[in-house]
């Protein structure tokens, strides 16, 4: 059997550096802001998969110190907004620390009450199935209540520290 060395050090610039040739595509996860705000919480995510078909189960990895983390767990919902090419703007204002991310954006509402953006490729609406600890993250998996593509267009995607698009 081949020993596998226990846990030794990787430099966090290594671990960036490799970890960036994964290319993935680019989603806003929305819910409710903080009661009597006035406004929704949103966040860009990368880390968004697909889990398991029966029961229907998706997940994303938040920092746990992500303010849209907290907004998550406490709504006990989410919404995952698909993005196309067209919408780098919208994915840097999400991932921005903007007092008001959605001002000037007309959103409009899923079944779960969570923001769903304009022209986005498709949406996910979920309910909190269950949220695990891990190192400093957060995966946040969610048993999907509903989910509809809303238009036809090329997925926005990021490698390598870039946005791009997809030229199958
Ligand atoms: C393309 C892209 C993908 C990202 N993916 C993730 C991710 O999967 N998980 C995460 O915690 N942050 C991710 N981020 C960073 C967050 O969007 C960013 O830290 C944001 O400021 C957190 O906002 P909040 O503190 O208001 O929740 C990503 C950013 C970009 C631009």
């Amino acid at each position: 059997m081949t020993d596998i060395p226990s846990a030794p050090e990787i430099d966090p610039g290594d671990f960036r550096h490799v970890l960036g040739h994964f290319p993935t595509g680019v989603t806003v996860v929305t819910t409710d802001g903080e009661p009597g705000a006035g406004r929704p919480a949103g966040v860009t995510i990368g880390s968004f998969t697909s889990i398991s078909l029966d029961p229907p189960l998706v997940g994303f990895y938040i920092g746990s110190g992500a303010g849209t983390r907290d907004a998550v767990e406490a709504a006990g919902h989410f919404c995952v907004n698909i993005l196309a090419d067209d919408q780098q703007d919208l994915s840097n204002r999400m991932a921005s620390k903007a007092d008001d991310k959605f001002e000037g954006i007309g959103y409009e509402l899923s079944e779960t009450g969570s923001p769903i953006l304009p022209d986005v490729l498709g949406i996910i609406d979920c309910r909190i199935h269950e949220v695990i600890e891990a190192g400093d993250h957060d995966l946040i998996i969610g048993r999907v209540l509903n989910l509809s593509v809303r238009r036809e267009a090329r997925p926005l995607l990021f490698f390598k520290g870039q946005y791009g698009s997809f030229s199958g």
